[in-house]
């Protein structure tokens, strides 16, 4: 039963460690990882790369519903995304794509769409799911959520540290700007605004390491099940 498949909801802004720190936690557990901004961003690239405008209900839902969307594992254990069998792992990453991600993801027809596809990662042994309402929309019968949050100074730093490698015109001031931004935007949208889940436990990680916030959430997630009595499956354990 899809009930029995435990799910840890891991939702927060952007730049707050989830993608990071869910990819590692699912890894620990052996459990599987859904990174639901992907679904979002290949929406976005995809309205884009065919010029639909990014205010389009109507066509941006059929694009949702129609999209062939593919995930895999790379040679290095990285995973790859294929958009109609192209590679666009990327082209995802860039500051255009998040913002088209941002726009399209405050549309009804958009995220109904996607609300789907989102659930059908949850399988056995287990499901770690990073978003911005996975714990409040998504798998609201997560038996644990986390509301992974840091100072916009910090997560601004740690966007500027992953792009500068990349890109050398990349500038502090500005990410700082589009992501007070994106914030705004994703916090006050009206279906499925970005916040805590009534319960959800709060991790700031601003002066916390990856490994860190990790390990405070396999704390949390041991302290859970063992209440439980390890009936949400195993995981856990190393
Ligand atoms: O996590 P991310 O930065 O890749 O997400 C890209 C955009 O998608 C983000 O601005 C908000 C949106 N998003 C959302 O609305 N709901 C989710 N569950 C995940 C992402």
């Amino acid at each position: 039963m899809e009930g029995a498949v435990p799910v840890i909801a891991i939702d927060g802004p952007s730049g707050s460690g989830k993608g990071t720190v869910g990819r590692f936690l699912a890894r620990r557990l052996g459990w599987h990882f859904l990174d639901s901004g992907l679904l979002y961003r290949l929406v976005g690239l995809a309205a884009l790369r065919r010029g639909i405008p990014l205010d389009d209900e109507e066509r941006l839902g059929a694009l949702a519903r129609s999209l062939e969307a593919a995930f895999r594992e790379g040679p290095d254990g990285e995973l790859q995304v294929l958009l109609e069998g192209e590679d666009v792992t990327e082209a995802l990453r860039g500051e255009g794509c998040a913002a088209a991600a941002s726009r399209v993801a405050a549309l009804p027809p958009v995220r109904q769409a996607l609300l789907e596809r989102q659930r059908a990662f949850r399988r056995p042994p287990g499901l770690v799911a990073d978003g911005r309402d996975m714990g409040t929309v998504v798998f609201p019968d997560a038996p644990l959520k986390v509301f992974l949050t840091a100072s916009r100074e910090a997560r601004a730093r740690r966007r500027y540290n992953q792009l500068k490698g990349k890109d050398a015109g990349v500038n502090l001031a500005a990410i700082l700007e589009e992501l007070a931004e994106r914030d705004a935007r994703d916090s006050a949208r009206s279906i499925s605004p970005l916040r805590p889940a009534p319960d959800a436990v709060t991790v700031d990680t601003t002066a916390l390491t990856v490994d860190e916030a990790v390990a405070r959430i396999l704390a949390l997630w041991r302290e859970r099940a063992g209440k439980d009595g390890g009936s949400f499956g195993k995981g856990g354990s190393s």
